[in-house]
């Protein structure tokens, strides 16, 4: 850009081109959510079934099931679009949500982002060793601070759809740590010669940091999470 231009006018134009450019093309266009609006009134009568599972207040009771209440509306559309194309494989949940339309996903997710999660306790003998990595997370072996994306309280960042993790069962977050180290969070169930190596928008990055967490930092961390409110 020529710098001699001192009109801020034609820069800010510039600077929405570029920022358009940046923004998600066709080819996410599978896995981003629809610019649908969600109702949380709507979402309400659409969750019987799954108040099963995941609690009738989307606290759920059952420590492999993850409690959906006060998780952002952008994660839960992301994740049932995946459970839906069955990159995101699970035999509970498949038939369960495989019929839902994309207004249906919205308005569920507006409703569990609305409702409030309940407080667990964190083991005492595990959570100060997990806070150390969720505040700090540990350079020399490359662990960024957990807090920097899902926030010091846990509540995630709801623009940019990442998940907020306080208050959720240690068992459902040990398991998903490790599904992310293994690589097998996400799959692709509708192409089997591609099974192992499909990511969400962004699994990657997660991946790659379960990746470097050793058994006893899951276990660690996953307690700490729990005791987060
Ligand atoms: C039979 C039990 C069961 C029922 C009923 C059920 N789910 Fe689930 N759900 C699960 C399990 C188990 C998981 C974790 C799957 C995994 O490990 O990948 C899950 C995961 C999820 C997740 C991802 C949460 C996260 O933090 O990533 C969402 C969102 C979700 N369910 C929404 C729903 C909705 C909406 C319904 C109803 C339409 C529903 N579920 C019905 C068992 C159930
Ligand atoms: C750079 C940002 C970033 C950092 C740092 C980060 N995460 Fe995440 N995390 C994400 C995103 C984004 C997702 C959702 C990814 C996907 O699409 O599956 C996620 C998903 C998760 C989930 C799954 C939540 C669920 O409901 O299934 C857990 C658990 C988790 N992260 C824990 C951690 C821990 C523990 C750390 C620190 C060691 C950490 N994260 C560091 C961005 C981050």
């Amino acid at each position: 850009m020529t710098t001699r231009s001192t009109s801020l006018l034609p820069r800010l134009a510039l600077a929405a081109i570029s920022l358009a450019l940046l923004l998600p093309t066709a080819a996410d266009a599978q896995t981003s959510p629809a610019p649908l609006t969600g109702s949380a009134e709507a979402g309400a009568t659409k969750t019987a079934v799954c108040a099963a599972c995941h609690g009738v207040d989307g606290n759920s009771v059952n420590p492999e099931w993850p409690s959906l209440a006060g998780q952002n509306a952008a994660y839960i559309r992301e994740q049932l679009t995946m459970f839906i194309a069955r990159k995101r494989v699970n035999d509970l949940m498949y038939p369960m949500v495989s019929e839902l339309s994309p207004q249906d996903v919205a308005d569920i997710a507006a409703y569990y982002a609305s409702l409030t999660p309940t407080g667990l306790e964190a083991d005492p003998s595990y959570w100060k060793a997990g806070e150390a990595i969720y505040k700090a997370g540990d350079t020399k072996r490359g662990i960024p601070a957990c807090e920097a994306c899902h926030s010091p309280v846990g509540s995630g960042n709801p623009a940019n759809g990442y998940p907020s993790v306080r208050a959720q069962h240690s068992v459902y977050t040990a398991a998903q740590l490790q599904a992310y180290a293994n690589g097998t969070r996400y799959q692709d169930a509708s192409d089997p010669e591609n099974v192992k190596h499909y990511q969400s928008r962004n699994g990657v990055m997660m991946s790659t940091i379960a990746g470097r967490l050793t058994a006893e930092d899951i276990r660690d961390l996953a307690s700490y999470m729990q005791g987060l409110r």
